[in-house]
This record gives structure tokens, sequence and C-alpha cells, in this order.
């Protein structure tokens, strides 16, 4: 897929990223072979990226995307896709909170039955969003951006 603009170039850039990450954590999750020092450092990176980057694409989303597509009336698909990141918010904290004392070096022990299925909550809502945004938030800034706005939107990408 091309695109004329840069900020559909970045999204879906980082959309890939996040793709990668959770084919990265789900294989690691799905090894025959797999203990748990793989787990518990495929858990930290996953934990890394969803404080860091994840969080950011979100917010560059939410401040500098969906505002400037409601004012150009893609409301409706615009709300469907803010309230899953709120739900996919409340789907981070809970797996954060897991990963958090790992992090922290309080432990070295995970609950992979608990990240196993906290992480299929995350990998099925998160795979669903950037299908969604992939095919309908990218083609609407293609279509209701302009340069001016591309411009602006991306110098504020990183923020
Ligand atoms: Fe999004
Ligand atoms: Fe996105």
């Amino acid at each position: 897929m091309s695109f004329a603009y840069s900020t559909t170039r970045l999204l879906h850039d980082e959309h890939e990223a996040a793709l990668v990450l959770l084919e990265r954590t789900a294989s690691a999750l799905r090894r025959q072979d797999a203990d748990d020092a793989a787990i518990v450092s495929a858990a930290r990176h996953l934990a890394h990226a969803l404080r860091g980057e994840i969080t950011e694409h979100f917010t560059f989303e939410e401040q500098f995307v969906f505002p400037r597509l409601i004012e150009r009336g893609c409301g409706d698909i615009v709300e469907l896709l803010d309230e899953e990141h709120q739900t996919l918010n409340e789907a981070f904290a809970e797996i954060l909170d897991l990963i958090a004392p790992l992090e922290a070096a309080l432990t070295a022990d995970l609950d992979v039955t608990r990240f196993r299925r906290l992480f299929g909550v995350v990998d099925t809502g998160l795979r669903g969003h950037i299908e969604k945004e992939e095919l309908g938030l990218l083609r609407m800034i293609e279509e209701f951006f302009d340069r001016d706005l591309d411009a602006e939107a991306a110098s504020r990408h990183g923020d």
C-alpha cells in the first residue's frame, strides 16, 4: 500500500511494529521448549512497548488525528476507534500490573497462566484495532487531510 501523507506512513509503520511485537510475544508463549525465562523476557519487552511506543501512538492519534477527522465528518468511525483505545488501555493496565513486579526486580517469577490469558485479550484486541485502522483510519487520513494538515500532524509526532 502506498500513502501520499507522512502521517499515514508513520502510523502504518507503527502498526507493523506493533504486530511484530505481538507475534514475538505469541511465539515465546507457543514454543514447546519455552522456559519461564524466555516468557519473562518477552513479557518485559511487551511491557516496555505498551508503556512507551504504543501509548505514544495512541496519544498521537487521539490528539492530532482523531480531532481533525471528526471536524471533517468522520465522527462515527473515529468514536469507535477512540472507544477501542479506552478498552485496550484497560487491558494494557491489567497486564502491566502483572509484569510490574518483574520490572521492579521485586520477583523473578511470572504467573504464566495469567500472563497467557491477559496477553490473549491484548493480542486479539490490538490486532483487531490495527486492522480497522489500516482499512479505515489510514484511508480517511488520505482522503480528508491536506498537505498543511499532514505537515502539522507529522511535525507533532513524537512530541
Ligand atoms: Fe488507534
Ligand atoms: Fe493506530
